[in-house]
């Protein structure tokens, strides 16, 4: 979704400075991009369709300017088009803002300005906040026609803004993230943790309703009319963690990271064979009925291995919400609720919606996410770190591995379970790296069965079918196949009529119980010409299986079996020229609903 950066200070190369942010937050996926920047007194702009390396094409990089905004548009309102690029103008050139969030009074809001006078020239709701902040800015000093100007917005926004005639960049922040920093020679303001840690370690992160700006040797906030003083802290993503390393694609790198990031979690939580989540938070959690858990896209899919995990291990009652849907249909709320919140990003929009009908029951919630700057982790009453590092590629993996890990050891902390936990784990990790030094396996089968499929289906029963729907969100995601994910049962109910001859059906099979049946599932797609791959657990696997899976507790076969799916995916991908980190209309953070 769209990324926001503004850099103010003496090194006077600002603009080569801006491309680098906006360089790092291509990722989140966008469409367009521009930089505006003050030369002369004036506000000089340069927008692009496209990639950041169309931009730079327009570029000039011997322009000198301490003081300019960049922004990656991800089309909202309006086209992909020059004219909907940011930044946007006031009236006369005045202004120029970049803008992330979503303003849902834009229209009458632009009636009233047409009538003091006010044209548009883009079909945006940012261009409004251009020209109410100059409205305001005619009567009121810059900082006020921010504030007061903001004051009049409903929705989300973050945004950095310059004045043709003011050496500062002011902000602003409602509902969509904004982080502060400062470097060597320059402070800055950037929407994504990643793309701040490049700059600086320092960092504050701004909260709804704080606006204020920043000069060349001067951050200032203010929330209410008044200043306020936040201190800064630090970053802790590190460089390595942001490159690619060796790896041609940030996905595959860190499909590879899985192990460590496992590793990394049981160190974290489980000490001397005891679990360490803090008494208060399992506390909660143990005096909870029922367990809500809600969420989107992987992190929902984690989310049904976490019901599984709390109702077989626990004997905890959980219901799993689709973020997007629960507002329109409330969940039952059982006596004493408790809500898991699980998202990667910590900022999807459909979350933070249903956060606020969540505050509104007065229950217990907490967020599980990878970034605990973000704004879902500082507003539900408490968070849990998913440890896994910047996952960059818009496909999450190793988020997904780190979300159904935590899951399992809150499951296990919940049943007073934390005995042979590490073993446990022990064995998937050892499992995991097997798998993962041999992805050629996964490239053979891939390119000779399911690559240039038109569509292609996963099976599974139980805690296979679980996996089996994120296998097919992964797969069509980056590959664009056509993919669906069912349970092996399911099929006969309507699905195989899709069966013809050549389709690919991958069967998962990781579980003892379930063996046979799946098995018949396999006859049924051969028999009406199917492709079959099976994976299967090497103590269920028959010798003719295309893939065997080494040992380990069948419980937690989803993080192992994660990586041949996500694999399949990748080559999937590959085979056929697909922009496998930045898949085409997709964001890595959805910040609108
Ligand atoms: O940041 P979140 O975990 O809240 O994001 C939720 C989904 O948008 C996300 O998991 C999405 O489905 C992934 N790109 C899938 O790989």
């Amino acid at each position: 979704m769209c990324g926001i950066i503004g850099c103010i200070g003496s090194n006077t190369n600002l603009i080569s400075k801006v491309i680098e942010g906006l360089e790092c937050l291509e990722y989140r996926g966008y469409d367009s991009s521009g930089i505006a920047f003050i030369k002369n007194h004036q506000i000089q702009a340069v927008k692009a369709v496209g990639r950041i390396s169309d931009l730079k094409q327009k570029l000039n990089f011997e322009i000198d300017s301490s003081l300019v905004i960049g922004h990656t548009r991800w089309a909202t309102h309006g086209k992909v088009s020059l004219e909907n690029c940011h930044p946007h103008f006031s009236k006369e050139n005045r202004i120029a803002l970049v803008h992330n969030g979503v303003i849902e009074n834009f229209k009458n809001l632009r009636i009233e300005l047409q009538a003091q006078g006010y044209d548009f020239y883009s079909e945006t709701d940012s261009e409004v906040i251009a020209n109410l902040i100059d409205y305001y800015s005619q009567k009121y000093d810059h900082l006020k026609a921010v504030e007061l100007g903001c004051s009049r917005l409903e929705g989300s926004y973050a945004l950095a803004i310059i004045f043709k005639d003011d050496d500062r960049l002011y902000f602003a922040k409602k509902d969509a993230p904004l982080i502060l920093g400062k470097s060597e020679n320059f402070n800055f303001i950037v929407s994504d943790i990643v793309a701040a840690s490049s700059f600086s370690n320092e960092i504050i992160a701004i909260d709804d309703h704080q606006y204020g700006y920043l000069s060349q040797d001067k951050i200032a906030i203010y929330q209410n009319g008044k200043s306020i003083s936040k201190q800064f802290v630090k970053c802790k993503i590190q460089n390595d963690q942001r490159s690619k390393g060796l790896f041609d694609h940030y996905m595959e790198k860190e499909i590879q990271e899985q192990p460590s990031v496992i590793r990394r979690l049981i160190n974290h939580y489980v000490k001397d064979d005891k679990f360490s989540f803090g008494p208060y938070f399992l506390k909660k959690l143990r005096g909870a009925n029922r367990i809500y858990i809600v969420a989107c896209g992987t992190s929902y899919h984690a989310g049904l291995v976490g019901k599984y995990y709390f109702e077989t291990l626990a004997k905890k009652e959980t219901e799993v919400c689709i973020a997007s849907e629960f507002s329109y249909h409330l969940p039952l709320v059982s006596e004493r609720p408790f809500f898991l919140l699980i998202s990667q990003s910590g900022e999807t929009a459909d979350l933070r919606k249903a956060l606020k009908k969540i505050q509104e029951l007065k229950a217990p919630v907490y967020t599980m996410t990878n970034v605990v700057t973000s704004s879902l982790a500082q507003q539900a009453d408490g968070y849990l770190d998913l440890m896994a590092g910047p996952e960059i590629a818009v496909a999450s993996t190793k988020a997904y591995t780190a979300q159904v890990t935590l899951l399992a050891l809150l499951a296990h902390a919940l049943n007073d379970d934390s005995q042979t936990i590490k073993e446990k784990f022990q064995s998937v990790i050892a499992t995991e790296e097997k798998i993962l030094s041999k992805p050629n396996i996964f490239k053979d089968i891939v390119t000779q069965k399911i690559a240039f499929s038109r569509s292609c289906f996963y099976i599974g029963r139980n805690l296979d079918y679980l996996l089996a729907q994120e296998a097919a969100l992964k797969m069509k995601e980056i590959s664009y196949i056509q993919t669906e994910g069912f349970a092996g049962g399911e099929l006969k109910h309507g699905t195989i009529a899709l069966i013809e001859k050549g389709v690919p059906v991958i069967a998962l099979i990781s579980q003892d119980h379930i063996e046979e049946a799946t098995r018949v599932n396999i006859e049924e797609v051969k028999s009406r010409g199917a492709t079959v791959i099976t994976i299967a657990r090497q103590s269920v696997a028959k010798k003719e299986d295309d893939i065997i899976i080494p040992e380990h507790d069948p419980l937690l076969s989803p993080l192992v079996f994660a990586i041949v799916v996500q694999y399949f995916a990748y080559y999937a991908a590959l085979i056929n020229k697909r922009d496998i980190d930045k898949p085409r209309n997709l964001a890595k953070s959805v910040t609108v609903e």
